[in-house]
């Protein structure tokens, strides 16, 4: 059976994010789950000089290896700022000190979330411009706005962006 992992790039115990992957890997068929949580990875904010001191931590590659050793990846980032949390950029900056392309060409189904009506659209088009050169393989992606609006009970509410991301879905299946 194929292996999937599905993360949110927060740090938030209640996260709109993880709570969109939760449910949007539910709708994948046939596959196995790995939910992950940035909190149960230790990592200090990445420094050159913690570096140069200390290596890169083990958790960092702990997350890597859960990349490459997956099928594929459903993502869904936390906006901050017009950017990345910081948190989702912390593991990305150690991973990449591991390997440049750590998304390992591994069929992405890449999100973003937030109770605003933009549903993340600035960090999306950041992610989709930058992870094409990691090792990123971005096969489907999906932005979910006003998610207060859209979202409950643990499930989409809206039939239209229901409908949408069933067929993103569709696609991210079939690329694995
Ligand atoms: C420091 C900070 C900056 C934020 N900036 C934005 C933003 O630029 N755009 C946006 O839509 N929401 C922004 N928000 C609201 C987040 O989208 C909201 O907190 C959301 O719940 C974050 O996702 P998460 O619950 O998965 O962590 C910001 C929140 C914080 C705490």
């Amino acid at each position: 059976m194929k292996k999937i992992i599905a993360f949110a790039g927060s740090n938030s115990k209640t996260s709109i994010n993880k709570q969109l992957v939760v449910y949007t890997s539910s709708l994948v068929d046939d596959v196995e789950v790995e939910v992950l949580d940035l909190n149960d990875f230790d990592l200090p904010l990445y420094g050159i000089d913690l570096e140069n001191e200390k290596g890169i931590p083990d958790d960092a590659h702990r997350f890597l290896n859960l990349i490459k050793s997956s099928d594929g990846i459903v993502l869904s980032l936390a906006e901050h700022n017009g950017a990345y949390s910081t948190a989702f950029k912390n593991l990305f900056d150690w991973m990449s000190r591991i390997d440049g392309k750590l998304w390992s060409e591994k069929p992405m189904l890449l999100m973003a979330t937030s109770p605003g009506a933009r549903g993340g659209a600035t960090v999306l088009e950041i992610a989709k411009g930058r992870f094409q050169y990691m090792g990123g393989n971005i096969v489907a992606d999906f932005s979910f706005p006003s998610f207060g609006n859209n979202f409950s009970e643990e499930k989409i509410i809206n039939e239209a962006l229901h409908a949408d991301l069933k067929e993103k879905v569709s696609v991210f299946r079939a690329s694995l």
